[in-house]
């Protein structure tokens, strides 16, 4: 609950936009996103008031998980550009005052990278465990009953040596042996050599599958799985993530980080609160700076339940972290989509105005919401492997509208996925300078927040409200702010004395407070007592 100080990191006081890079801009006519794409349009990005950007990863790719599959750490992915390319758009953020986060991928690399090329060539090649090899069990069927997070088992054999390796996701991410050494020195000097060239930090992928239980053990069945279901949860992943000696590597990450200044460590990790907590490290032996938040994600989209998780999550920070919150990304359903475009409005609002640092993914700021993805134009492998289960990526993935004139701006070519039904009205040039839009919402919820001691750095404190109401205080100093959001489609009577002061942002008309909060409506007000 503790207020930051006027000191505070950039990352505390800081808001973070995600770019993913296939679906930003396109500048080569080749339907894909690029890296002179993203600097031909980093004044939309700058005029929004964020203050970083995380890039999905860019790196050399198969493409077989659309970079999330790595074939050289240090290098760009020809699709998007080159080293000299990277560069440039690495000067060009800076110069706009912004910060740029690489995504590091750790715990698996693409079957195609020369580590693993050289791991599969024999038994005894000296990169051999550099992944996690194992002979066949007794029936010649896989080592153990691990289920890979993509669906089907999680081992692949290889005739070539007559044993399996592991893979957590596609065959074609091979996870690696983070109990090696030698593999944890080479992924620190990844780090290093993005470091070196100047980068701000790193958004780390599943970083708390990285260490696997010693043995391999079986996973224990979940007794909550029913059809249905995604195949992942057939098993609690007991064995196979979330491992104690994942946190020794995660502070060597974060004293690399630390000894490079302000630089800032984002991991993705999906757990219980309790133990995503435990990412945090101690005073003494910090992990990352931010253990993604997915709560508003995971949660259902009412008061009662959105009152209670950000009261009890900001309590369970602990008193050396930061809290942080998001409402979407490359692997989420669009929030438009989930919960309408009016209630969307109010989602930005509270995500704007939360204690912790708030992570945007491109699109949310115009509202892109429902997207069919005919079957023949899929191309998300998760999707593709489990067809029909709604665990599509694609949707949240198209390109971005940048006007009205032939693919919206992205590309001069047919881009890769389709675009949004409504583009030709929702899009960039459409929103920006409308009062209305969600973009000018966007951009006075962070121009707010930037001004506001109060909002980016500031206590917050719940408040009674009336039903479907969710209200709270933020504190700093002497500024004192209301958030009131009504998640209810019709409106409420709302008491709140001293709220007389000025209305800072509202999601719609209004000047002053009433005593009323409208359907759907969202406003922060500056209290005078
Ligand atoms: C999480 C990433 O966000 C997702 O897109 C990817 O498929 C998996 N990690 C595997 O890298
Ligand atoms: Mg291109």
């Amino acid at each position: 609950m503790s207020e930051g100080t006027p000191a505070a990191p950039w990352w505390q006081r800081g808001v973070i936009y995600q770019v993913y890079p296939r679906s930003f801009a396109d500048s080569d006519g080749d339907g894909i996103g690029d890296l002179a794409g993203i600097e031909s349009r980093l004044d939309h990005i700058a005029s929004l008031g964020v203050d970083a950007i995380w890039l999905s990863p860019i790196f050399p790719s198969p493409m077989a998980d659309f970079g999330y599959d790595v074939a050289d750490y240090t290098g760009i992915e020809p699709m998007f550009g080159d080293l000299a390319a990277f560069g440039r758009l690495l000067a060009a953020v800076h110069a706009r005052g912004l910060k740029l986060l690489l995504d590091f991928v750790p715990n698996h690399s693409s079957t195609q990278h020369p580590w693993f090329v050289e791991s599969r060539s024999s038994r005894d090649n000296p990169k051999r465990d550099w992944y996690i090899w194992r002979d066949p069990a007794s029936d010649g069927g896989p080592p153990n009953n691990w289920i890979s997070d993509m669906g089907g088992p999680a081992w692949e054999f290889d005739p070539a040596t007559g044993q399996y390796y592991l893979h957590t996701f596609l065959k074609e991410q091979a996870d690696l042996n983070w109990r090696n050494p030698a593999v944890a020195q080479a992924m620190t000097d990844v780090m290093r050599f993005w470091l070196d060239r100047g980068v701000d930090g790193f958004r780390i992928d599943v970083l708390w599958h990285i260490v696997k239980a010693e043995g391999l053990p079986d996973n224990p069945a979940n007794p909550d799985w029913r059809e249905g279901m995604a195949e992942k949860l057939r098993l609690l992943q007991h064995h196979s993530t979330d491992q104690p000696e994942a946190h020794a590597h995660t502070r060597a990450m974060r004293q690399l980080a630390d000894d490079y200044g302000e630089t800032l460590l984002v991991g993705e990790i999906f757990l219980p609160r309790d133990r995503l907590m435990r990412w945090y490290g101690t005073a003494a032996e910090p992990g990352v700076h931010l253990p993604f938040n997915f709560e508003l994600i995971e949660n259902r989209w009412d008061r009662d339940t959105l009152a209670k998780l950000i009261a009890d999550y900001d309590a369970a920070i602990p008193a050396h972290g930061w809290p942080n919150w998001v409402i979407g990304s490359h692997d989420a359903p669009r929030i438009a989509a989930r919960i309408g475009e009016a209630q969307a409005r109010v989602a930005a609002m509270l995500l704007l105005t939360l204690r912790g640092t708030p992570t945007l993914y491109q699109g949310d700021e115009i509202g892109i919401g429902t997207v069919h993805i005919p079957p023949d134009r899929i191309r998300d492998p998760q999707d593709l492997r489990q067809p029909g289960m709604g665990l599509g990526r694609d949707r949240s993935r198209t390109p971005m509208p940048w006007d009205a004139s032939p693919n919206a701006g992205f590309s001069s070519a047919e881009p890769w996925l389709p675009l949004h039904p409504d583009w030709r009205t929702r899009n960039v040039a459409a929103q920006d300078g409308d009062p209305q839009s969600m973009l000018t919402l966007y951009r006075r919820l962070l121009a707010a927040r930037r001004n506001s001691p109060a909002l980016s750095l500031g206590t917050l404190t719940m408040r009674d409200a009336p039903p479907n109401v969710l209200a709270f205080e933020r504190c700093h100093g002497e500024q004192r702010i209301f958030v009131a959001l009504n998640l209810a489609d019709e409106p409420r009577e709302i008491s709140r004395p001293g709220a007389t002061g000025a209305i800072l942002v509202a999601t719609g008309d209004r000047s002053a407070f009433d005593g009323r909060i409208e359907a759907n409506e969202g406003f922060v007000v500056e209290l005078n007592n």
